[in-house]
């Protein structure tokens, strides 16, 4: 017997529902997808590109669109002698600063065998190599800076590349930029000039409803899944679950992949709304224990003292509380206790990450505003993603409760 063996009875092709799988249609962006063409048809012109920002939250299909439109803008070149499109796809999420990304392009521009390190060189030769490259290929080029809120302060590169060519950098090289952003904070916090030219053009990507949802999963799970293995209301549940939350499509195929894989793992021939149920708390877990690995022990404390008040329906809870409760628990773990003001920047860190939702309240003419915190999430959920990062502490979540 052999220990894997092939599997057909769910899916047809799962990969259908993965991230990197490009759809051909994206019917529910259309109003956005007008906009963006509009704004990159100076290329098909052979003028020069305009500089394109696109915000929303994630999942929304701005890294879609735009591959979907930058491949027919390549492909639609192709037909005109006279120009030469070429565009450059690079993801910063690895990338926290203007050095990085420059080096980041400068190797995409080059062969494989000819790469730069992404240390060791002055900022000003990287550029300067950067601008080489791009002279060297000539004609339209654009660069896609995908989640370019993620190089942080250090963003000097989005001041340099728009004005290479006023600078006399570039000459050949028509470039254009489209930057993409998750977090709308980012495009406040650049400095006015880098903003008047990078964000030139705009395009807000809103979340999703549930009727996109489902419209966007069924195309999805007609290639995905075999026929008739779904129940009925199984997409339309994921389509509801995921727009109650973020309006995010990927979460939205998360969810169906997992429902999927539930059924298929326990052997079962068709997908229930009751695996969807599952495979939101299986999601729900995964994702508080990948931000609870973001935090430090004493960030996982405070989340614990919220959630043992709330055993106790004590929440809400005014951040007094919540401090009085840690102390009790550090003081059982005989370890040093935190401040309560770096306790409310770890309750502050748990409402950014969706874990913990925060209440505030005007006491009116008496003045002051405070806070009331309490789960935003499954209490179960909690625990058991506490009790898995519990490891990593050396606690013993389970000898606390109570
Ligand atoms: N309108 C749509 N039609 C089909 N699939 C979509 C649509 N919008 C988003 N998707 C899919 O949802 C997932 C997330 O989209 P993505 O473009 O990566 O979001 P973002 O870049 O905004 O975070 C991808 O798998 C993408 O193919
Ligand atoms: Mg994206």
């Amino acid at each position: 017997m052999p220990v894997f063996e092939r599997d057909r009875t769910v899916f047809e092709d799962e990969d259908i529902l993965r991230e990197n799988y490009q759809p051909e249609r994206l019917e529910e962006r259309e109003d956005e997808l007008e906009e963006f063409k509009a704004y990159l048809q100076p290329v098909i012109n052979g003028k020069q590109p305009r500089n394109v920002f696109l915000y929303g939250k994630t999942g929304v299909g701005k890294t879609a669109a735009t591959k979907y439109l930058l491949d027919h803008l390549e492909n639609d070149a192709e037909q005109y002698d006279d120009l030469s499109v070429t565009t450059v796809y690079c993801n910063c999420e690895d990338l926290s600063s203007s050095y990085q990304v420059a080096v980041e392009l400068v190797n995409r521009l080059r062969p494989v065998d000819d790469q730069i390190s992404s240390t060791g060189y002055p900022l000003n030769e990287v550029y300067s190599k950067l601008y080489d490259e791009l002279e060297a290929l000539g004609g339209t080029v654009i660069l896609v800076l995908d989640e370019v809120d993620q190089i942080g302060d250090d963003d000097s590169i989005l001041y340099q590349l728009p004005r290479a060519r006023a600078n006399d950098y570039l000459d050949e090289a028509k470039i254009g930029i489209v930057g993409i952003s998750n977090d709308f904070k980012f495009r406040e916090g650049l400095d006015p000039r880098v903003e008047d030219t990078l964000c030139e053009r705009e395009i807000h990507f809103p979340p999703y409803d549930a009727n996109d949802l489902r419209a966007i999963l069924e195309r999805r799970a007609e290639l995905a899944f075999r026929p008739d293995v779904l129940e009925d209301g199984v997409i339309s549940l994921c389509a509801a679950f995921a727009a109650q939350d973020r309006g995010s499509a990927r979460q939205a195929l998360d969810l169906l992949f997992e429902a999927g894989d539930l059924a298929r793992r326990n052997d079962q021939k068709s997908v229930t709304e009751d695996h969807v149920r599952s495979a939101r708390e299986l999601l729900e877990k995964r994702q508080i224990e990948q931000s609870l690995l973001d935090l430090t022990t004493h960030g996982h404390l405070t989340l614990l003292a919220v959630a043992q008040l709330t055993i106790e329906d004590a929440t809400p809870a005014r951040k007094g509380d919540v401090y009085d409760r840690y102390e009790t628990i550090v003081r059982k773990l005989d370890r040093d206790t935190l401040s309560d003001r770096r306790i409310h920047s770890h309750l502050n860190e748990l409402t950014m990450l969706g874990i913990l939702d925060r209440h505030d309240h005007n006491q009116g003419r008496a003045g002051g505003v405070y806070y009331e915190y309490e789960l935003a999430v499954d209490l179960d959920t909690v625990l058991s993603a506490l009790d898995e990062v519990r490891a990593l502490d050396a606690i013993d979540v389970s000898n606390l409760s109570g």
